[in-house]
């Protein structure tokens, strides 16, 4: 089949944007490109058709290309890592802000690696370290690191463990926060990404409280620490950072007006 066939194969049983992106992120070829190359027989036409059948079963779009966008930059996900979601750019974006480029930062629970590889890169200085428990997550947060050619260590463990030594000037997060009960009644293509990175314990607290036990304590004086969190979250989890001794806490809200983000800064 030629590239056009391809195209215009998807089109007729996906969305055209759907269409499109595959077109793009399977066989490399944009608008302009389909426009010159569109008749020449296509490479990758079995990878592509399998993706279709694939989006056509109710799988992820990201699932079915295995590519995901986030803050211009492309990632590797495949089922098994939760599908970066524009939501966590507010906490990357307010992250951002604070900083000033030579911190040694940690980003816990961290997935495919969309925040370390996104701050390591705006900040080359910083010293970044990114801890991911699953098998599926560390690997295409490894592949993810090394593709962007970042400066970020990735650690395989457990935030619940000591995982590492020594002190941070910045911790950040988008861990589980779904509360358990509510895990069956998501979104049917929510239901596709891995439980363990939705599952936040029965009240959906379970890594905001671990992170306000273990991981506040080794902020240094001055440190700053930034969290995603539910909409209904806000109050718990800086109540959870207050009594650890986080002040000058602030809550930031999405586009939708949404609380999307606790920070705050350790003073002692
Ligand atoms: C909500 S996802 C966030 C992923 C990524 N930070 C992002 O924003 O796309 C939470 C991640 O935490 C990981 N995780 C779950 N339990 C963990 C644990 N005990 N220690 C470290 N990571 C864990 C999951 O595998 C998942 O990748």
């Amino acid at each position: 089949m030629t590239y056009a066939e391809l195209y215009s194969y998807a089109k007729k049983y996906l969305t055209e944007y759907e269409a499109m992106c595959m077109t793009e992120d399977i066989l490399g070829m944009n608008r302009a490109l389909l426009a010159v190359h569109g008749g020449k027989p296509a490479e990758h036409s079995g990878e592509f058709l399998t993706a279709v059948q694939k989006r056509l079963s109710g799988i992820p779009l990201q699932y079915a290309t295995g590519k995901a966008y986030f803050m211009d930059r492309v990632y590797f996900v495949g089922e098994g890592v939760l599908i970066p979601r524009d939501d966590t750019e507010v906490v990357v974006r307010e992250c951002m802000e604070h900083m000033k480029g030579n911190e040694k930062v940690i980003d816990l629970c961290s997935g495919s690696g969309i925040i370390a590889v996104t701050l390591a890169k705006a900040f080359p200085k910083a010293e970044v370290y990114a801890v991911e428990l699953e098998n599926v997550p560390y690997g295409y947060l490894t592949k993810n690191i090394a593709y962007h050619q970042a400066n970020v260590k990735a650690i395989r463990d457990s935030i619940f463990n000591e995982c590492m030594e020594g002190e941070f000037d910045i911790i950040i997060s988008n861990p589980p926060y779904i509360r358990r009960e509510e895990i069956p009644h998501l979104q049917k293509e929510v239901r596709f990404e891995p439980e363990s990175a939705l599952d936040g314990g029965i009240n959906g607290l379970d890594f905001y409280r671990c992170i306000a036990e273990k991981w506040v304590s080794r902020l240094k004086k001055g440190g700053q620490i930034f969290l995603e969190i539910g909409e209904e979250q806000a109050q718990a989890v800086s109540q959870l950072l207050a009594v650890r001794g986080i002040t000058e806490i602030g809550v930031v809200k999405d586009i939708q007006n949404l609380d999307r983000v606790v920070f705050g800064t350790k003073q002692f």
